[in-house]
């Protein structure tokens, strides 16, 4: 029998015509256009010692994708997070993460496969700066009380965000890029009402699509 050819042209795969991650940034930025309130978010699947776990974070677009390489693409996208948190000790068990991307307002979702790139200091520290004063307080109450910790009231934690605006980031505060070998593209909004989805993998160094029953 004729060996499978590592090349998916060879092999007579269908090869995408579109970079899934490129469409990922034209239907968030045709979302945020139609001031989609979920444009710029995504929820992030992690994993705690094999219980799930799943929250809602801003989804930041740092860079343009980079090329595909060792099985994974560099989608460009970034997270900004507090290492005091849960899911940030959860990285620490497993750099896999799942991605959900949802936009309403184009009854589109993506759901991207991913592993986590920690983001140099000096980019998170440049980005933080930018924060609006109470997430910059916010991060600094974290190095006592841990992100996601218990707090004796309300009334407490309000009395512990007082204060001057810090001007540097502390060092818990940390940003992580998005790499991704897998991309999967639901399309609702057909005429017909046959939903469009498509799943793209990394092949080979390029991006393979297939059709899958939605
Ligand atoms: C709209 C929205 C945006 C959010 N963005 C972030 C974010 O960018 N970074 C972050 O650490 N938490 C963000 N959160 C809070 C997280 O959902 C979560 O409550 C928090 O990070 C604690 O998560 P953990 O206990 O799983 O670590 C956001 C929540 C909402 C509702």
């Amino acid at each position: 029998m004729k060996p499978l050819s590592d090349d998916p042209i060879a092999r007579g795969d269908p090869i995408a015509r579109e970079d899934p991650i490129a469409q990922l940034r034209t239907d968030r930025a045709e979302a945020a256009a139609r001031e989609d309130p979920l444009a710029s978010l995504c929820m992030l699947a992690s994993v705690d010692g094999g219980e799930p776990r799943v929250r809602t974070l801003v989804l930041r677009d740092l860079a343009p994708a980079g090329s595909v390489a060792d099985g994974f693409a560099a989608t460009g996208f970034g997270l900004f997070l507090n290492r005091t948190s849960p899911k940030v000790r959860e990285f620490a068990q497993s750099d896999a993460v799942a991605v959900l991307v949802y936009l309403p307002s184009l009854a589109v979702q993506y759901r991207l496969r991913c592993r986590l790139q920690p983001l140099p200091a000096h980019e998170v520290h440049d980005s933080w700066r930018l924060r609006p004063a109470v997430p910059k307080r916010m991060d600094w109450l974290y190095e006592q009380s841990p992100q996601s910790s218990v707090i004796g009231s309300r009334e407490e934690l309000v009395k512990r965000l007082q204060g001057p605006e810090p001007t540097a980031a502390p060092a818990t505060a940390v940003g992580f890029l998005l790499n991704t070998d897998s991309v999967e593209r639901l399309d609702l909004g057909q005429a017909n009402g046959i939903h469009d989805r498509r799943r793209y993998t990394v092949d080979a160094g390029r991006w393979i699509e297939e059709i899958l029953v939605p």
